[in-house]
């Protein structure tokens, strides 16, 4: 199995692991129809395991990682552990230690019966959001003055360097032009408060910009860009912002696309591993009851089968998404779909 893909999977917390088992279960159909090889060795990195050992993901384990062609991720996350320790811990640490710096989110509306915007077609809401994912707020950067006093200062700083915002623009610009739609950038800032950081992002997408004069160019401020995703969504091709922006402006995106259900996301080191993810969490309440919907990890793998080189695999997956999401589910959220999270599952393999 010399040129069988190695894909690292991990399950997590909550739902995860039975989204993914869905995730490899059209993989593996896959694989089948479209006659790649692929190898799967499954990491415990988990809130669980914490709970247990203590333990999160260690340089050791980074480096076991870099032995993969790809990183397949539930969600990781346990509501009996405080809030910080797990994401910094397991998520924040992979996409920092194995450099994935760019979080890439498509934004595509397969059934307007999902949309809760009124009268918007899938045509009408079709871009992607590039998130820088290495830098800006993310980084971790501040520090208390006089913790706990009347006088307390708190401060967190978003850090921004020219070598990564250039790198992140660049790749932004790049994929505008492969995609090939309306080859359009918008670069969603805060230029007119924030004059630090968005002024070094203002210049370096206008330098970069001459480099692309196939590119058409936009700004919009992260506030009205919020606006837009409601009002117009389908002024939009592809949108590069920051790490926290791009948090924000992906789970508003998520929404106009018909929910968590469906919302996949990548993080992508173009030069290394990337990790690919179901952008909605553990889901803690809906854990173990099968009315999680899978798709949104299904669509993660054809994202990921994309990136390792299975393009007509990877579009035959979305294919049978959008059929089913198109004839056969109810709804997208959970416990409304209509069919279990196996059902569903089943579904596009057998759409495949
Ligand atoms: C995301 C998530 C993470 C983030 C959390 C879980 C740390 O919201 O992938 O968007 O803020 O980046
Ligand atoms: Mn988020």
């Amino acid at each position: 199995m010399s040129n069988a893909y190695k894909i690292a999977v991990i399950p997590g917390d909550g739902t995860g692991p039975e989204v993914i088992r869905e995730g490899l279960k059209v993989l593996d159909a896959a694989s089948e129809k479209f006659g790649f090889k692929y190898e799967t060795k499954t990491f415990d990195f988990s809130g669980a395991r914490y709970l247990k050992t203590g333990k999160l993901v260690d340089d050791s384990d980074v480096n076991e990682l870099k032995k993969y062609a790809a990183i397949y991720l539930g969600a990781v996350g346990d509501p009996n552990v405080k809030p910080g320790i797990i994401e910094t811990g397991v998520l924040l640490k992979l996409r920092f230690a194995l450099d994935q710096y760019i979080n890439l989110c498509p934004v595509k509306l397969y059934s307007s019966d999902y949309c809760p915007l009124k009268e918007k077609l899938p045509e009408d809401i079709d871009f992607v959001v590039v998130r820088e994912n290495s830098e800006g707020l993310y980084k971790g950067m501040g520090e208390f003055k006089d913790k706990g006093t009347k006088d307390e200062v708190a401060i967190q700083i978003s850090y921004n360097t020219r070598k990564g915002v250039e790198r992140c623009l660049r790749y932004a610009f790049e994929f505008t032009r492969k995609r090939n739609r309306k080859k359009k950038l918008t670069l969603c800032g805060k230029t007119n408060v924030l004059t630090y950081a968005w002024d070094l992002w203002q210049r370096t997408f206008n330098e970069i910009a001459k480099d692309y004069p196939d590119v058409t160019t936009d700004y919009a401020h992260v506030d009205a860009t919020t606006m837009w995703f409601v009002k117009n969504p389908e002024w939009f091709d592809v949108i590069v912002t920051d790490n926290m922006f791009g948090d924000i402006i992906t789970d508003l995106g998520a929404m106009i696309q018909g929910g968590m259900g469906i919302a996949a996301g990548g993080n992508i080191n173009p030069q290394g591993v990337s990790m690919f993810e179901p952008i909605g969490g553990s889901a803690p309440k809906y854990t173990g009851q099968s009315i999680i919907n899978p798709l949104a990890a299904i669509c993660a793998g054809s994202m990921m089968l994309d990136t390792l080189g299975e393009p007509k695999a990877a579009k035959a997956i979305e294919d049978a998404v959008i059929k089913i999401v198109r004839t056969k589910l109810k709804s997208l959220a959970a416990g409304k779909m209509g069919y279990s999270t196996e059902q569903v599952g089943n579904l596009v393999v057998e759409n495949l």
